[in-house]
């Protein structure tokens, strides 16, 4: 496509009288890694709800693939949420699903599919977030934590999606296995060219795998740009926000 994935224009949204989007602006273009920054509660999650349609917009426009989310009919919007995969901010998965039958729930829900295609999909899927065939028949009580991660990841990419959009993908992980995260997030956009959003507090993984972000605060877009450009603004709130980190991160995001 030509234009951008994801074209989001003064954003507002009021949820029981108080105003949580205050004019967001941003746009994802193909191929791109955006990351979506800020504290807890400053709105991250609440962009994406709209981006998948949970949410409609109080005012302003929010258009993926070219097409006015909250103007789509039900169908339409079944059809946008295949296209877009979701790894959710607690894992979500089904406790009492196997491994592959979570990753492949969309086709055992969706379609006539014979269960052992689907579980060669399966497979497929849970190769590319390098994990083995032996997870296969494994409940997810039974993975690490990181595990999980890849799990939920494999799960939104079983359906090809042409956007991924991840939730914390690093949140509640230790820091090394937050980092292969990190590199698997990088990998798969190698492996697939999905665009991918990421919302997160993790600064170290925003500021190394993003090719652009946004930091947001309380509603309000307060910076935009590459990760240098961002490090490199004189806006105190960035700063405020990456404080003793700003000069390791500078580092690190012009060492690729
Ligand atoms: N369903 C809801 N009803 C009312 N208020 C909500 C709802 N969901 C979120 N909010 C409020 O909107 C604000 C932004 O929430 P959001 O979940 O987008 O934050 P976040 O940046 O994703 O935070 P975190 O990093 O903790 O996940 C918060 O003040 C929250 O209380
Ligand atoms: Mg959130």
């Amino acid at each position: 496509m030509n234009g951008p994935v994801v074209e989001v224009r003064d954003l507002r949204k009021v949820i029981e009288g108080r105003e949580i989007l205050k004019g967001i602006s941003f746009e994802v273009r193909e191929g791109e890694i955006f990351s979506i920054i800020g504290g807890s509660g400053s709105g991250k999650t609440s962009i994406t709800k709209h981006i998948v349609g949970l949410w409609k917009p109080t005012s302003g426009s929010v258009k993926v693939f070219g097409e006015e989310v909250s103007l789509l009919t039900q169908d339409e919007l079944d059809s946008l949420r295949k296209d877009i995969g979701y790894v959710f901010q607690e894992g979500a998965l089904f406790d009492s699903l196997k491994v592959w039958e979570n990753v492949g729930f969309y086709f055992l829900e969706h379609t006539s599919m014979p269960r052992e295609e689907i579980r060669e999909l399966a497979l497929e899927k849970i190769r590319l977030v390098d994990l083995e065939e032996d997870v296969l028949d494994l409940m997810p009580s039974e993975l690490s934590g990181g595990m999980r991660k890849r799990v939920s990841i494999a799960r939104a990419i079983a359906t090809d999606p042409r956007l991924i959009i991840y939730d914390e993908p690093t949140s509640g992980l230790d820091p090394i296995t937050s980092r292969v995260i990190d590199r698997l997030i990088l990998d798969l956009r190698e492996k697939t060219g999905t665009t991918a959003i990421v919302v997160t507090h993790d600064m170290i993984s925003a500021f190394t795998i993003s090719d652009r972000l946004i930091l947001v605060k309380k509603g309000v877009a307060v910076s935009m740009g590459t990760p240098s450009e961002v490090l490199r603004s004189e806006n105190p709130i960035v700063h405020e926000f990456v404080g003793e980190m700003r000069e390791f991160l500078l580092s690190q995001s012009e060492s690729v």
